[in-house]
């Protein structure tokens, strides 16, 4: 699925004559390549204090983790701007703000590099949340970061992306979802995630020891795998490392078997709102790889039209496969008995459900409907080192979206921060990423993956 604009402003003269309009200049994104170094250049690590300190260390330290130091990646760190120096990436590690006037220093150390920021560059803020039982002043400074952070994402170029992690009082910044968190953000892994806050909730979930393949030896099954987000979740998936069942309509069957078959996995012909779907995948993925361990629910449907022209069909129909048929095989896995080891459920929301869209009541309420299920089954999965969140895509460049108007798609393009669609390996790599043993701090949240889409939070 192309983008001719942003083609054309790739090109020389394309972005010479954008720059004289004033129009906008999207630029290519850099997507991730198992091999290809984290950064492609220097780090800042900004802000006093221990936690600071231990980030600084964790980037610069050795591979490998050996004779009692921890693994580090190795990177070239700096903890104060050095002058014209083109960083990679700017940490700005606020974790100990306790008053908004301390934001003001290393915000603004900061803010010297930004012009000099590596195309595709990084800037990642890590501080704590805001609670009602904060003294105000903590709680103002805490608050801050956030229109902080999705300010600052707004004016970054050049496919550079502004997020950060928002670690829970009491959880170390070294925990392994929070350090899985920073790197995911600082990799073109999330080439696409711009302006969101990633919260980690528990010093829980284990840390890779092959970044590049962090899902090794676990097994996952993927919904709605024949073609689309769905196809190439699975295909990121096996190249991370798991062993996949890609599950999809019978009328499907044809691509869902070309799809397992490059991913070496299985295929299950399966209606997702069948009564039996949630045992006859547990039966395939146990009898065929051993075990389950992820649950992707990426099958959706959309049939828009205003509620006041709606049809019990179209709101039943998109219902039951959005939301009904998720809530009904995580219900079948979790009393199975056999989703226990350490699993994983990762839904498919939408900036639908975050904005709301004419036209999409019944798709809204089904996605809202995810964030709110992943919020209340979480918390069931903790127990056995478990959790369950959700992706929720913005504008993502795949069939669906190609069915669109073609002025409304491009304006849909060009209505986020990074002024283009995603791809599908976008979503693809949020999935993998909160599929991953390491994100199990990760609890009940929604991973927007939308370039900051002006369209929602
Ligand atoms: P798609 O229409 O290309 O693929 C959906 C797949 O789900 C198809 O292979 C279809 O056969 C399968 N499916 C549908 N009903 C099923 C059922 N009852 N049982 C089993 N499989 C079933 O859609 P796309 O664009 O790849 O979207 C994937 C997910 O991402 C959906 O949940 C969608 O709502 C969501 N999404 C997509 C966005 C986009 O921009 N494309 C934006 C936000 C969310």
């Amino acid at each position: 699925m192309g983008d001719t604009y942003l083609d054309l402003m790739s090109s020389g003269a394309g972005a010479a004559i954008a720059t004289r309009l004033g129009l906008p200049r999207p630029a290519p994104l850099r997507r991730y390549r198992p091999g290809v170094a984290l950064l492609d250049g220097s780090a800042l690590v900004l802000g006093g204090g221990p936690d600071a300190d231990a980030i600084a260390q964790l980037l610069s330290g050795p591979p490998g983790g050996t004779g009692g130091v921890p693994d580090g990646w190795g990177l070239d760190v700096h903890r104060h701007a050095v002058p014209d120096e083109r960083y990679a990436a700017v940490l700005v590690v606020l974790t100990d703000v306790t008053h908004p006037d301390q934001l003001a220093a290393p915000v603004l150390e900061a803010a010297a590099t930004l012009k000099r920021l590596r195309p595709g560059g990084r800037v990642v803020t890590v501080s704590r949340p805001a609670h009602e039982t904060d003294a105000p002043a903590v709680a103002a400074a805490r608050q801050g970061v956030d229109g902080l952070l999705r300010s600052l994402a707004k004016e970054l170029r050049g496919g550079a992306t502004g997020n950060g992690v928002v670690v829970t009082d009491g959880v170390p910044v070294t925990a392994p979802s929070a350090v899985a968190t920073l790197r995911f953000l600082l990799s073109t892994r999330s080439a696409f995630v711009d302006g969101q806050l990633v919260d980690v909730d528990l010093d829980a979930g284990e840390l890779a020891t092959d970044w590049d393949h962090p899902l090794a030896g676990r097994v996952a099954v993927v919904t709605g795998a024949a073609r689309g987000i769905g196809a190439v979740v699975a295909e990121v998936l096996a190249r991370d490392g798991a062993r996949v069942v890609c599950v999809d309509v019978p009328a499907a069957g044809q691509g869902l078997a070309a799809v397992a078959n490059r991913v070496r996995g299985t295929a299950l012909q399966l209606d997702v709102t069948a009564p039996d779907a949630g045992d006859r995948i547990l039966e395939h993925a146990t009898s065929r790889h051993g075990g389950l361990h992820v649950m992707v629910h990426n099958a959706g449907i959309t049939r828009d039209k205003l509620l006041a022209n709606m049809t019990p069909d179209r709101w039943g129909s998109v219902m039951a496969v959005n939301l009904a048929a998720q809530l009904a095989i995580n219900e079948t896995l979790l009393t199975s008995g056999e989703f226990v080891d350490a699993p994983r459920i990762v839904a498919t929301a939408s900036t639908s459900g975050i904005a709301g869209n004419r036209g999409q009541t019944n798709y809204a309420a089904s996605k809202a409907g995810i964030i709110g299920a992943v919020r209340a089954t979480a918390p069931l999965l903790v127990p056995f080192g478990g959790t369950a969140n959700a992706v929720a895509p913005g504008f993502i460049e795949t069939d669906m979206t190609a069915r669109m108007p073609a002025l409304t798609r491009q304006v849909a393009r060009r209505l986020s921060s990074l002024q283009q669609g995603g791809q599908p390996v976008d979503v693809a790599e949020a999935v993998a990423f909160l599929a991953s043993p390491a994100a199990g701090g990760i609890v009940g949240r929604t991973l927007r993956v939308c370039g900051q889409s002006l369209v929602g939070r």
